[in-house]
């Protein structure tokens, strides 16, 4: 019989990565894994178990809350809260930071910030979604996780993953060393590694891109798309469009296979629709360990500085070659600073 690795098993082998490590990272990590096996479980059940549709409720960013939103969310929350290791969560639900109040809590080194259910939209129709989760040293030194342990780059997250609920389950994540992905077998309960040392291609032939939105796209972006398009034998165009419109499926193929996400900013989004916290740095993290790319168009994703919770940000993640080409049809096809103001 092959041999399997569990979630568990090789959160404990790694651990021996971190000098001076007591542990806690990994019993984050785990925390995450059993939440994410209780929303798979309800995931899979929502046709029959009274989940599906909104609760009439309008979330803070103004979209109408699933009922499997908050499910995710509560599970998440509640599984971060128990273990200890965590002293503030943020979600993309709750307009506040979630104070993790007990009485291990406030000796507690870490913060996370999520997006509990991705791709909201595609629950009703059964298609797949997600959950995307980023880690953060605190920078507080005590006492109860402030904003500010929120507000700090990309750059400075300690591990970063998201689950798939698709055809099967699967967690990815990095800490930093890597990339590996873990399929979860229903038959045993237990998330088991199925994608071990994750890359992704230099060149893709894919890209993920809301085209209803053309026209109000930046030139350089409808630039990219009919580049995309064009016939060239060289470099094997026409590419393939494929866009499952949650953020997080269409991340996973596109690491897979080799691709290019791109969310740029449009008329009814000026800023983007993607979150830099909860959505774009985590997947920025992971592209990165898998040799990729993730850029706001003009600037490395992880390097920007939050200034708030739920700030959005442009996003063009994936295969290194094509987020280079979208940044170079940017720079060129955009209106210098004082053009603009004329
Ligand atoms: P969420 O469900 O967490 O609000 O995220 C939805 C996001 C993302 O998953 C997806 O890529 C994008 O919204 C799709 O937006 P459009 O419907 O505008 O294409
Ligand atoms: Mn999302
Ligand atoms: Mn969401």
């Amino acid at each position: 019989m092959a041999q399997v690795k569990t979630l568990g098993e090789f959160i404990v082998e790694k651990q021996a990565d971190f000098q001076y490590s007591k542990g806690e990272l990994s019993r984050l990590l785990s925390d995450i894994g059993i939440a994410a096996k209780i929303v798979h479980r309800e995931v899979n059940k929502a046709g029959i178990a009274d989940i599906l549709g909104e609760t009439g409720d309008v979330n803070i960013q103004g979209e109408n809350v699933k009922k499997l939103d908050v499910y995710a969310n509560n599970q998440f929350i509640a599984a971060l809260s128990v273990g200890g290791e965590c002293c503030a969560i943020a979600s993309e639900e709750n307009e506040e930071i979630i104070i993790v109040d007990n009485s291990v809590s406030a000796a507690a080194k870490y913060v996370v910030a999520l997006d509990p259910l991705d791709g909201s939209s595609n629950i009703d129709v059964n298609v797949s979604i997600g959950t995307i989760f980023s880690i953060y040293r605190r920078t507080s030194l005590s006492g109860p996780g402030t904003l500010e342990d929120f507000l700090q780059p990309g750059t400075e997250q300690v591990a970063a993953g998201y689950i798939l609920y698709g055809s099967s389950t699967m967690m990815v994540y990095t800490t930093g060393k890597g990339v590996n992905g873990f399929t979860l077998d229903p038959s045993i309960g237990e998330f088991c590694l199925s994608h071990p040392n994750m890359q992704t291609p230099k060149k893709g032939k894919i890209y993920s891109i809301n085209e209803g939105n053309y026209v109000h796209f930046p030139e350089g972006v409808k630039k990219f798309i009919k580049y995309c398009q064009e016939e060239d034998a060289a470099t094997e165009r026409p590419y393939s469009s494929r866009y499952i419109g949650s953020a997080v499926a269409d991340f996973h193929r596109n690491l897979i296979k080799g691709g290019v996400f791109l969310y740029p900013t449009t008329s009814a989004s000026p800023k983007g629709k993607l979150r830099l916290i909860y959505e774009c740095n985590p997947m920025a993290f992971i592209i990165e360990q898998a040799g990729g790319k993730a850029s706001t168009g003009s600037k490395r994703i992880l390097e920007v500085v939050p200034t708030s919770l739920h700030q959005r940000s442009p996003l063009f993640i994936g295969s290194k070659d094509m987020v280079e080409k979208v940044e170079d049809l940017i720079a060129k096809h955009s209106i210098p600073a004082a053009k603009a103001a004329k």
